[in-house]
């Protein structure tokens, strides 16, 4: 019998089919009812057209090696290249997840290790590697409260507070795992308002999630009452850490009081995330939660690296395997690569949004006068009443080769324009930077029309945003 490869014709000369399983004849395998009856109808192209059909893609795209990613709460630091040469190591991609401890301990080595120096970095006790991006590491930590009051027996813990400043994702999270989400208003230094919050507590809240810095870059500075106060009511703080790039070394959550952390490996531990790439979102936890955890954790038994499954009230696995470890990787050569430097790049990142900060208020509104820690966030109100709203600013900013800052988030800022620049950039980025907001914001006031033309110099003009996010078009076309 012949095998279902031979007469497959792989030749990949210029003009020939890269791959044809044209010629063969694949139905005597098959029963009759399940066969197509139309072509399928997928591109036959050769290796050459292939690659010049990515490579176009790719060129389409912005990305932190073309120029300025300034997206607020997103982290688009640079990420050194080492990284992806050190994730690509052989015995790293293809060792099997089902390979022995015996015959894994390299990599088993490395997970213990990261686990350890989030642990010193968060100053938790415990932590699992498993979630796949930050979202993810929400959801497996509303989790493991969730189960931490079960095993208490304190079932009528279903509340979860959650600030108007929050990510979006804080709030699904915690809806997913069934809490009733409450939500707490922001003081006018937009801040976690201690007296509604004080108003909101009774036995049935579980926990508040919060993020410090929050999402307008602004570090919470009651942070500690509000722990005493949620633990005095027996419910525990989440740290939803996206913006651990602000604090690394300087303070960390257990200082400020919080119980369960999640970390965005991808953001500040460097790897390339823009456009969804794999994340890791790992979650450290305080001593009394880490029966909780998903299993496996990584052990050190006897000089051995050993996947521990052994955990009395896990919540069970959270992602197949144990998460992205490719990402996890590059985490640990940039926190190897950095050492006691993490203190330094929040010191810069901070630095660097309160310059542009201080540059760009006064042209454009901001409503939280405050110092910033990585970012901050302006309005765009009043060039929207001069005819611009905060999308045609993003989109002016486009023609001058940077990618435009986060908008419309946070919520509670009108035509929010969420700055976040990073450590990595140079002073001359900065200014170019200001400089074109500043242009910007001067051709508002003169000639708005002119404005809204942009985006001029990019590979497509206007798109619809929601249909171009949802349905982008990738296909290969002759
Ligand atoms: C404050 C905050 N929390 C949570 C998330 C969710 O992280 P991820 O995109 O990795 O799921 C984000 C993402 O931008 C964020 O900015």
């Amino acid at each position: 019998m012949k095998t279902i490869f031979e007469g497959v014709n792989t030749a990949n000369t210029a003009g020939v089919d890269g791959v044809s399983f044209g010629e063969y004849n694949l139905g005597q395998f098959i029963p009759q009812e399940l066969i197509r009856k139309n072509p399928i109808g997928l591109p036959q192209l050769s290796e050459l057209e292939v690659m010049r059909h990515y490579k176009e893609l790719s060129d389409k795209n912005f990305c932190i090696e073309k120029g300025f990613y300034p997206l607020g709460s997103c982290t688009m630091k640079y990420n050194p290249k080492v990284n992806e040469l050190l994730a690509s190591l052989e015995n790293f991609c293809s060792l099997h997840p089902e390979q022995e401890d015996d015959d894994a301990q390299g990599s088993l080595e490395l997970m213990f290790n990261l686990q350890e120096a989030l642990k010193v970095l968060t100053g938790m006790d415990a932590v699992t590697l498993q979630p796949a991006a930050g979202a993810h590491g929400e959801l497996t930590g509303m989790m493991i409260i969730k189960k931490y009051f079960e095993v208490k027996g304190e079932l009528n813990r279903r509340k979860v507070i959650v600030p108007d400043s929050a990510h979006g994702t804080n709030p699904a999270s915690a809806k997913m795992c069934g809490f009733d989400i409450v939500e707490v208003k922001s003081n006018e230094k937009g801040q976690v308002d201690i007296e509604t919050l004080k108003n909101l507590l009774d036995e049935n809240v579980a926990a508040i999630m919060m993020t410090n810095p929050n999402t307008l870059g602004i570090f919470e500075e009651n942070v500690l009452e509000i722990s005493e106060l949620m633990h005095n009511n027996g419910s525990l703080l989440y740290y939803d850490g996206a913006n651990f790039n602000a604090i690394m070394g300087w303070t960390n959550p257990r200082l400020m009081g919080f119980d369960v952390v999640h970390l965005n490996l991808h953001k500040t531990f460097s790897t390339p995330h823009g456009g969804g790439g794999p994340g890791s979102g790992p979650v450290c936890v305080r001593e009394e939660l880490k029966d909780f955890l998903p299993s496996p954790i990584i052990k050190l038994v006897n000089s051995k690296y050993v996947r521990d499954y052994n955990i009395s009230h896990s919540i069970g696995k959270v992602r197949s395997f144990f998460g992205n470890f490719g990402v996890m990787v590059r985490a640990y050569a940039y926190i190897l690569m950095m050492g006691n430097n993490l203190k330094l790049a929040s010191a810069d990142a901070v630095l660097n949004a309160n310059y542009i900060k201080e540059k760009l208020k006064g042209v454009y509104e901001l409503p939280y006068n405050e110092s910033c820690m990585h970012e901050f966030v302006l309005s765009g109100e009043k060039q929207h009443k001069q005819g611009v709203s905060t999308l045609g600013i993003a989109k002016r900013l486009m023609d001058s080769n940077c990618h435009p800052p986060t908008i419309y988030f946070p919520l509670i800022v009108h035509e929010a324009i969420m700055i976040e620049p990073t450590e990595s950039e140079s002073k001359q980025v900065l200014d170019n930077f200001i400089d074109t907001m500043l242009r910007i914001a001067r051709e508002i006031e003169e000639n708005p029309e002119e404005v809204l033309k942009s985006p001029q110099t990019t590979p497509i003009k206007k798109v619809d945003e929601t249909l171009a996010a949802r349905k982008p078009d990738l296909v290969f076309k002759q």
